[in-house]
């Protein structure tokens, strides 16, 4: 049994976790997070394979830095991965596992150009075989490096749309339940669509029901785990959509730019506050703090590899909500270096 089907049967309520953004769910945000409170799941960004493998030493250094997490708090922590070549899959599980992972998701969803030109992220879609490969590459370094083998905790994971141009169910999830993986998280969405329309979550009670179905006439074979993703706005929202949908827990991406504390009410649902009433909100001196952290973190660990700049997008996330919040963004907003924004923020608090 997977540590996913572990958790689920221990909590016994619909799981909430973590989506993997890239330049968002580093370890810097990741950090804000979990010293609020852990979702049930983190996620990395994804990394390619290939490049963990194959780059130049100071390319792999730069990619490595996507896996940093800290193994006390940011746990338990999958990391996504790109690839549509067995090698390169393969070795970069074993690099997973050996960094201390507690599993791997496959990236068979992203509709970026330069991932889907190497095959992979959303064009696995319209490369069924090559979909198969990268899974197995997965399950065999599981097999090969994991203690306990194939009955490892180490999950083996897939995140995916509802199809290319046009929802292929039918054929795409059949061809995934094959591969006895141990989740399966469905962004409600086609490849096409990208995020211009609504999540469409009956998709999601749609795959749940072929896996339920699936399940009955393959007894002897594992069954995966169903996650939905898309458009969920806060737990609540997840609660409700996981309750309506079926599915087995809710992944959860842009709305954490909104309130890095979101996974905080979790804790409604298990007081069984399920009005919210006693949703988190933080202080202004919270949100300075956290915002001093996350600069703190994002400049000593990946200042060396990532600009700045990509920290101003969290400006907004923190500086809002209270007096002086529009004064102090605009103002930071101008800074060029982290030393500067810390300067300025430490002397607000
Ligand atoms: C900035 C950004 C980066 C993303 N990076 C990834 C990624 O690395 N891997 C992935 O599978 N999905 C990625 N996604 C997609 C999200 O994980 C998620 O599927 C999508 O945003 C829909 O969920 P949401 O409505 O909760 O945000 C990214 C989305 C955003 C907005």
């Amino acid at each position: 049994m997977s540590f996913i089907s572990k958790i689920k049967k221990e909590k016994n309520r619909p799981l909430f976790v973590l989506a993997p953004m890239a330049d968002v769910t580093d370890v810097a945000f990741r950090t804000v997070i979990s010293d609020a409170m852990s979702p049930d799941i983190y996620w990395t960004e994804f990394v390619s394979a290939d490049g963990l493998i194959r780059a130049t030493a100071s390319g792999k250094y730069k990619l490595q830095k996507d896996l940093l997490y800290d193994r006390e708090k940011q746990r338990p922590i999958i990391a996504q991965l790109f690839s549509s070549t067995y090698k390169y899959m393969y070795e970069a599980t074993k690099l997973c596992i050996e960094l201390g992972f507690d599993g791997v998701d496959i990236n068979m969803g992203c509709p970026d150009r330069s991932i889907e030109k190497q095959k992979s992220g959303a064009a696995m879609m319209k490369n069924p075989d090559l979909a198969i490969d990268v899974i197995k590459a997965v399950k065999d370094a599981r097999r090969d490096f994991c203690e306990g083998g194939d009955s490892a905790d180490f999950a083996v994971t897939v995140k995916t749309r509802v199809g290319y141009n046009s929802v292929e169910l039918d054929t795409w999830i059949p061809l995934l339940l094959d591969q006895e993986v141990d989740l399966i998280t469905i962004h409600a969405r086609t490849r096409k669509e990208m995020s211009k329309v609504d999540a469409d979550w009956s998709h999601v009670k749609t795959v749940v029901n072929m896996r339920d179905a699936w399940a009955l006439n393959n007894e002897d074979k594992k069954a995966p785990l169903i996650f939905g993703n898309g458009d969920v706005k806060d737990i609540k929202d997840a609660y409700e959509k996981s309750m309506t949908y079926g599915c087995d827990g809710a992944m959860i991406g842009r709305a954490m730019f909104g309130n890095p504390w979101l996974f905080k009410d979790i804790e409604c649902i298990e007081k069984g506050d399920f009005d919210f009433k006693d949703k988190f909100t933080p202080s202004r001196e919270e949100r300075i703090k956290s915002l001093i952290k996350q600069v703190e973190i994002f400049d000593r660990e990946l200042g060396d590899v990532k600009s700045f700049a990509l920290m101003k997008k969290f400006f907004k996330t923190y500086m809002t909500g209270f007096d002086d919040a529009k004064e102090i963004r605009e103002a930071i907003m101008s800074m060029g270096r982290a030393e500067e924004v810390l300067g300025f923020l430490r002397g607000r608090v």
